[in-house]
């Protein structure tokens, strides 16, 4: 289901009420995270809402969805870095609560199956949350991961690399490979959200809309998912199809 906010600030704002509620009624939550942009203003409005009506989290478990391999945790790029930066610090969750892949690791297979086996061990992820890649990526699944996949290595794209080097002093320093959840792993989540924000998501979420469930396309896999919600802004959905940005703009969802 697509839906249409009118800028980020109002999906983060509709998004992060919508998580705390479901912290609220559900404590023992597990909640699969992203890292990324997109995920910036969110994390900013779930640090405020706890701040105005804190809620005991200490029943939360958190999985991230991916890392780069070779990063360590304090590398300012590293996924680990970024979420402590913007959201841990925060919140009062201890680091047993909260999981990452770790980019630095003698076995890496070792490391995939750990993760996949501490997922398991709380039941699966309950709540998803996803950015996506200009490419229509999610988490570390580049085009052509297979829909069955599970949590592997990734080698990036070179596409992913060139967006991706906006954090670093230049493309040739972002890493080749990650660890990321699978495809299977992803949309076995119960329930998912997948955030496109910004005008240079535009072409991508015009695709993502019109596109057929195919490996081509990973994202397109939670177009067959029972409960997925796709929440762009105005400027990602700009180059839907005029009448579908019509009716969204008359705030009625979409199925697709
Ligand atoms: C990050 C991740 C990626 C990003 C995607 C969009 O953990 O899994 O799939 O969500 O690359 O990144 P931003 O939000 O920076 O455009």
């Amino acid at each position: 289901m697509f839906t249409i906010f009118p800028d980020e600030q109002a999906l983060a704002k509709q998004l992060s009420q919508e998580l705390y509620t479901s912290l609220a009624q559900q404590p023992k939550l597990s909640l699969g995270l992203a890292t990324g942009s997109t995920m910036l203003p969110i994390y900013q409005e779930l640090i405020q809402l706890h701040r105005t009506q804190p809620l005991d989290l200490t029943q939360l478990t958190t999985f991230n969805l991916d890392e780069y391999l070779g990063l360590s945790p304090d590398h300012p790029q590293s996924y680990n870095y970024f979420m402590h930066q913007h959201l841990f610090k925060y919140l009062p969750l201890t680091t047993e609560q909260t999981h990452l892949p770790q980019g630095l690791c003698t076995d890496v297979e070792a490391q995939c199956a750990a993760y996949r086996a501490k997922i398991a061990a709380v039941g699966g992820i309950d709540i998803q949350l996803l950015g996506i890649g200009s490419n229509g990526h999610i988490g570390f699944n580049e085009p052509l991961t297979p829909f069955d996949s599970i949590t592997h290595i990734a080698h990036l794209t070179a596409k992913t690399r060139q967006d991706n080097s906006r954090f670093f002093t230049n493309q040739a320093e972002v890493p080749t490979r990650a660890i990321t959840l699978g495809l299977s792993e992803i949309s076995q989540a119960k329930k998912v959200y997948l955030v496109i924000t910004g005008q240079h998501k535009a072409t991508i979420s015009a695709k993502l809309f019109a596109s057929q469930v195919t490996e081509t396309l990973p994202a397109s896999i939670l177009k067959q998912h029972s409960n997925a919600h796709i929440y762009l802004d105005a400027a990602a959905a700009s180059q839907l199809p005029e009448e579908v940005q019509a009716q969204l703009l008359a705030s009625k969802k979409i199925l697709c």
